[in-house]
């Protein structure tokens, strides 16, 4: 008889939501979201840590989910694609991709959107250079890298002038 797998324990909350799993080792964060807790938005492009299609936000840092274990995760805060909108309200960059067309057949776009949303809670308003830098690691096979980054100068507008408004 083959020996039983092991598996571990881990707590995890996702888009604001607790949850406690027992996970095999081997399981990737990926595979977690998406097969585990129906959150699909998150896409497998390569599972190489090339295409940035897996991207999610851990403790507010944009990584690529393919890359992590499941178990590396255990504490964290996660965000996903799933986790943007509020009340069935877009977020801000959601709006501005839609907009301003920045996606074709919208593969990349979680991963980008996430990509997104890191840099600007860092930089409120990144120069192109900035942005392209940023989203260096996110490959769109549309190649509709035009569109993205305006959508990603509106997202920043858009987020900048709620904040001044809040802040009035
Ligand atoms: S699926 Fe993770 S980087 Fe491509
Ligand atoms: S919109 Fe198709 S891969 Fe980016």
């Amino acid at each position: 008889m083959p020996d039983a797998v092991e598996t571990i324990p881990i707590r995890l909350k996702v888009n604001g939501k607790s949850h406690s799993l027992t996970v095999e080792p081997r399981l990737l964060l990926v595979e977690l979201l998406r097969e585990h807790l129906d959150l699909t938005g998150t896409h497998v492009g390569c599972d190489t840590t090339y295409c940035g299609a897996c991207t999610v936000l851990i403790n507010g840092a944009a990584v690529k989910s393919c890359t992590v274990f499941a178990v590396q995760a255990d504490g964290a805060e996660i965000l996903t694609v799933e986790g943007l909108e509020t009340d069935g309200q877009l977020h801000p960059i959601q709006r501005a991709f839609a907009e301003c067309y920045g996606l074709q057949c919208g593969y990349c776009t979680p991963g980008l959107m996430l990509a997104t949303h890191q840099l600007l809670a860092r930089n409120k308003r990144p120069d192109e250079k900035a942005i392209r830098k940023a989203i260096a690691g996110n490959t769109c096979r549309c190649t509709g890298y035009q569109n993205i980054i305006k959508a990603i100068q509106a997202a920043a507008r858009n987020m900048d002038g709620v904040q001044q408004r809040s802040s009035v």
